[in-house]
């Protein structure tokens, strides 16, 4: 990296050569995969894109890219409705890639798969629907101390409205829930439990199947938040025996405006619709609506079909590199990326758990992260700044913010040397 004119940058070299020398054990072919992502290449302020803000959204693969520029080149035109050729053809790539997600997440039938616009919006309609019928005045909903804004605001809405109580699974230092706590939460009046899988702010990775099978034993539902979880590790909801997941398709190397929610059938078919108009309807009078059968009952208006399309698509690219091995990449890179942020001096990592995703927040004495955020935005390198959707966990650790670097397998050693030599620079023009 090249030093502006008027900052001397430390000579941090010599103590990275040795760590940079090291090959990973996992022999993934990471120059390979960054071929398939043409934002990659790009330069930034003149210096290669160091692209770490991947728990806010992923790069697109090519194939991804292709799939939505073929669909409105060969295929565009609305699904379900139409008896020609090219709504035909739309329906099959639309209710294909249905079947492609279903695969992915191992549900047992396609109709289990709900296309939404994103994790926020599945929250939304689970809480809108199956919320406002079963849960009562006295009852308790359970979320955890590291959820995202969108599972938290939507269950107080609904509390607010039934005069039902939120309860909250609390966290240690290390950002770990504590699953004793859990326990002690868990009671008759316990309607729902809705945790996150994967913490965006702190990269823990939650023990979601002993969440749910607890919750299970009180005969509770269980609603597990994966937007951060889907592209790290396998997820196999049958598996889990999950009763619902949400999962982003932008954060997962797909489009944006698309997401999934996974249900239950014998759930969702008890389920009111969350929204009404087309699609989600058999016949309509003024005297009475009946609704359409599963998933179209969820799907009411023309659907974002060429995001439903291009996210079966990069399920399909994760799937084809296989979840295991991006999970042992990114375990090796976030090792790397621990010990090197550890070693700088006045830095501190917020988010220690055991169990962790390839998210590393982190402060640094005397620097606002919004500082350190555009500084190294002059160094071409993204990263996020600010409470990341997770006010009540910047509240639990005392700060006001966090530096957010997030790693997606695409990510290379190369792009957190990077990184260190950012945040020295970041020092030396603070002095810090
Ligand atoms: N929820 C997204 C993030 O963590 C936007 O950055």
């Amino acid at each position: 990296m090249k030093a502006s004119s008027n900052i001397t940058i430390p000579n941090i070299t010599e103590q990275l050569t040795p760590r940079s020398s090291t090959q990973f054990r996992t022999g993934f072919d990471v120059e390979k995969i960054r071929e398939d992502f043409p934002i990659l290449k790009q330069r930034v302020h003149g210096k290669p894109l160091v692209y770490l803000d991947n728990a806010a959204t992923t790069q697109k693969p090519r194939v991804v890219i292709e799939a939505i520029q073929k669909y409105y080149t060969e295929e565009n035109a609305n699904v379900h409705r139409g008896v020609h050729f090219l709504s035909e053809k739309a329906t099959q790539a639309y209710e294909g890639a249905r079947s492609r997600i279903r695969r992915f997440i191992n549900a047992s039938k396609d109709k289990e798969i709900i296309f939404v616009r994103g994790a926020t919006e599945g929250i939304n309609l689970v809480v809108n629907s199956y919320g406002r019928k079963y849960i009562q005045p006295g009852d308790e909903i359970i979320i955890s101390a590291m959820e995202h804004h969108s599972n938290i605001v939507p269950w107080q809405m609904l509390c607010e409205e039934k005069g039902a109580k939120l309860r909250i699974i609390p966290m240690n230092d290390a950002g770990e829930l504590l699953i004793d706590e859990y326990e002690e939460l868990l009671n008759e009046r316990t309607k729902f439990v809705s945790v996150v899988q994967v913490s965006n702010s702190l990269g823990t990775v939650n023990p979601v199947r002993q969440i749910i099978q607890m919750a299970h034993n009180y005969g509770i539902p269980v609603l597990i938040d994966g937007a951060q979880a889907v592209q790290h590790m396998p997820v196999d909801v049958r598996d889990l025996d999950c009763d619902f997941y949400v999962f982003s398709g932008h954060k997962i190397f797909g489009p944006t405006g698309i997401g999934i929610l996974y249900g239950k059938e014998r759930l969702l078919e008890v389920m009111p619709p969350y929204q009404g108009g087309g699609d989600m309807i058999l016949s309509v009078t003024f005297e009475k609506t009946i609704y359409n059968t599963l998933p179209a009952k969820f799907e009411a208006g023309t659907p974002h079909i060429e995001g439903g399309i291009g996210l079966g698509v990069a399920v399909d690219y994760v799937s084809k590199i296989g979840l295991d091995a991006i999970a042992a990449y990114e375990q090796e890179l976030l090792k790397y990326a621990t010990e090197a942020l550890s070693e700088i001096e006045g830095l501190r990592i917020i988010g220690t758990a055991k169990e962790k995703a390839s998210v590393l927040s982190f402060v640094l004495e005397g620097v606002h992260p919004h500082d350190m955020g555009t500084i190294l935005d002059t160094e071409g390198i993204a990263i996020r700044t600010g409470h990341h959707c997770t006010q009540p966990v910047m509240q639990r650790f005392g700060i006001p913010a966090t530096a957010r670097a997030s790693l997606a397998f695409y990510n290379t050693k190369e792009d957190i040397d990077a990184l260190v030599r950012g945040i020295y620079k970041v020092k030396e023009i603070f002095g810090s």
